[in-house]
């Protein structure tokens, strides 16, 4: 597919996102000791220390080698960025973090207060979700990269409007064609749906990996979503079979996480 049927893709997805915006920024919650136990970090093994000879899963679309940008040329192109009325609002542009050559990217659907201030993505109560889910799988941060659907927070935590994310879907696509990741795992609805270009809810499209553009992609629910379960195990067991089946298609090894009822 050329990168203009790859931008219609996105442009049909538009409409498709008016799902809600799950809201980071939940503090104070318990998890039920069930729930706790799935987010045990597991032991953290580089990947690269496992990696099977690299097989190319991705064939995101054939750009010509000189198409072939690094992030720092995306970020730099993005600038200052006004591309929508987000740029005018927003305090720092939230561009996307972790390793370039990352073999999994997480996108999550757009900053939040604690991310507009620093400029870095899930750096909230909903990143620090995150952050145990990757540690479960037995992975680190810093070996992942972590983005989202839209760059600049919206204001009050609103879902982002056609035209944001028409004016921002090009970029995303460019970082995830930049790193050309073996799988990427979309969080919650709206980053789902959008980068889908479905209107399928959360709960039909998670469990099954979706093709995007030859990447495998894995939609899952939120770590907000998780927050708000007000530490019901179940939904986090559902997340981790999700993330279960991401680790078995990188070839990584699956930690032990026995399911206490
Ligand atoms: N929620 C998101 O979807 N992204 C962030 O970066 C933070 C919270």
């Amino acid at each position: 597919m050329g990168t203009h049927s790859v931008k219609s893709h996105l442009l049909a997805s538009l409409g498709a996102y008016l799902q809600e915006l799950q809201e980071s920024g939940i503090d104070g919650l318990s998890l039920e000791p069930a729930a706790a136990a799935i987010l045990e970090p597991s032991p953290a093994q580089p990947v690269s220390a496992q990696l099977e000879p690299q097989q190319d899963v991705r064939q995101p679309d054939s750009a010509p080698a000189e198409k072939q940008e690094t992030l720092e040329q995306i970020r730099k192109n993005l600038g200052d960025c006004q591309r929508c009325k987000l740029g005018a609002t927003r305090n720092k542009l939230v561009f996307g973090a972790g390793n370039p050559k990352a073999r999994l990217v997480f996108v999550g659907e757009g900053p939040g207060a604690d991310e507009d201030q620093k400029g870095e993505p899930f750096v909230g109560d909903a990143g620090k979700m995150l952050n145990r889910i990757i540690s479960a799988m037995g992975l680190q941060r810093e070996e992942v990269y972590i983005c989202n659907a839209v760059k600049c927070r919206p204001p009050q935590n609103r879902n982002p409007e056609k035209d944001e994310i028409a004016a921002c879907s090009p970029f995303l696509l460019r970082q995830l064609h930049s790193i050309k990741p073996e799988v990427i795992v979309a969080l919650g609805t709206f980053a789902a749906q959008t980068v889908l270009g479905s209107k399928e809810p959360i709960s039909r499209l998670r469990g099954k990996f979706h093709d995007f553009h030859g990447v495998p992609l894995m939609p899952t629910y939120h770590p907000s979503y998780l927050l708000r379960s007000g530490g019901n195990s179940d939904s986090f067991w559902t997340v981790w079979d999700d993330m279960t089946q991401v680790l078995r298609l990188l070839k990584l090894p699956v930690p032990e996480k026995s399911r206490k009822k």
